[in-house]
């Protein structure tokens, strides 16, 4: 059995909404990650993904529970604890131009994590340039190079080369591949299922398709309004999937088989649905099978099988 790398442990973000208002954007959270797996969080817009992420890489402060990394707790970390964090957990984000510095020469942006960290100096971090750029398929005189003269997908090649340069033990990709075109995002998605195999990377990849998230992942958690509501093994996935909001966001990706298909309706979240009910399970102003306890009590996530994780009383026998 391979070692547990991160587990969450009832972790919880409260954010002030107004005066009297807060939001709970994440909901006491369970989740682990062993080493050399690749676990995909998927669940519309709003439903807490980014701030787990963030949560996780310590840029955003934890409300309740913890993160057990290598299981130790990070979620009370000295400045220099923090850092020490983030040379193991590195973040690749949506938009890749925001990450650069926009005079940086692509090979001055994709060695600076090896210098600053210490792992090598300058000259010897740009003898490891044609590795880097080779890792994910770019010629190395793109490292000469501004930012702007690259299209998305090779800025986004770009920043994935720079945060395994320093050999992270969590790679975390909130989006990474959401803004691109579909064949490129078909292309970044494929090298990452090559580089994950290659360099036995663990991941957390982040996203609002199901069917983007489970072609790099082994397992998937769902997320609603906060709250994990399933969890289950990817292979399998169609069958096995039995939370009706999970079912709702499968029959968005094949019913429209996988040529046509559109993304994952995200329909008017009301604002009761984002995390501001306080009691009763989040899914129930929009579950066709919500009975009349649905609406007081919130469901826990219970084991059905193996890997598999539910939190609905619909669900139980
Ligand atoms: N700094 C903040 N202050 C107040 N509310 C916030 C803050 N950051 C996030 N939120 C709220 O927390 C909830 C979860 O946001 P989060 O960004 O984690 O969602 P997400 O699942 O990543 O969505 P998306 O798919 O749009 O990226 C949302 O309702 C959001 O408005
Ligand atoms: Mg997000």
């Amino acid at each position: 059995m391979a070692e547990t790398l991160l587990a969450l442990r009832g972790l919880t973000k409260i954010f002030p909404v107004g005066r009297h208002e807060s939001l709970r954007a994440v909901r006491s959270v369970d989740l682990t990650l062993k080493r050399g797996e690749s676990l995909g969080i998927v669940g519309e817009s709003g439903c807490g993904k980014s701030t787990i992420a963030r949560m996780v890489a310590q840029l955003t402060e934890v409300t309740d529970g913890q993160i057990l990394f290598e299981g130790r707790d990070v979620t009370r970390l000295s400045r220099s604890q923090r850092r020490e964090l983030w040379r193991n957990v590195q973040m690749v984000f949506q938009d890749p131009y925001s990450v650069f510095s926009p005079r940086m020469t692509v090979g001055d942006f994709l060695t600076e994590g090896l210098v600053h960290f210490g792992i090598a100096s300058r000259s010897q971090a740009r003898d490891m340039l044609p590795e880097l750029l080779g890792r994910v398929e770019l010629p190395v005189e793109l490292a000469e190079r501004l930012p702007h003269q690259l299209s998305g997908g090779q800025q986004q090649r770009v920043v994935i080369a720079r945060a395994l340069s320093i050999q992270p033990k969590l790679l975390i990709l909130d989006e990474a591949t959401s803004a691109l075109d579909v064949s490129v995002q078909r292309q970044i998605l494929k090298l990452l299922m090559r580089l994950k195999d290659e360099m036995d990377l663990t991941m957390l990849f982040i996203g609002h398709d199901l069917a983007v998230v489970r072609s790099v992942t082994d397992r998937i958690a769902v997320m609603y309004a906060g709250q994990l509501v399933e969890e289950l093994p990817g292979e399998g996935l169609r069958e096995q999937a039995s939370h009706p909001y999970t079912r709702r966001l499968l029959d968005s990706v094949f019913s429209t088989g996988d040529r046509g298909r559109k993304q994952i309706a995200i329909e008017d979240l009301s604002l009761i649905d984002r995390g501001r009910r306080m009691e009763g399970c989040p899914y129930q102003p929009r579950c066709a099978e919500a009975q009349a306890r649905c609406a007081n009590e919130c469901p826990r996530l219970r084991t059905v099988g193996d890997g598999h994780g539910i939190a609905c009383f619909a669900r139980e026998k």
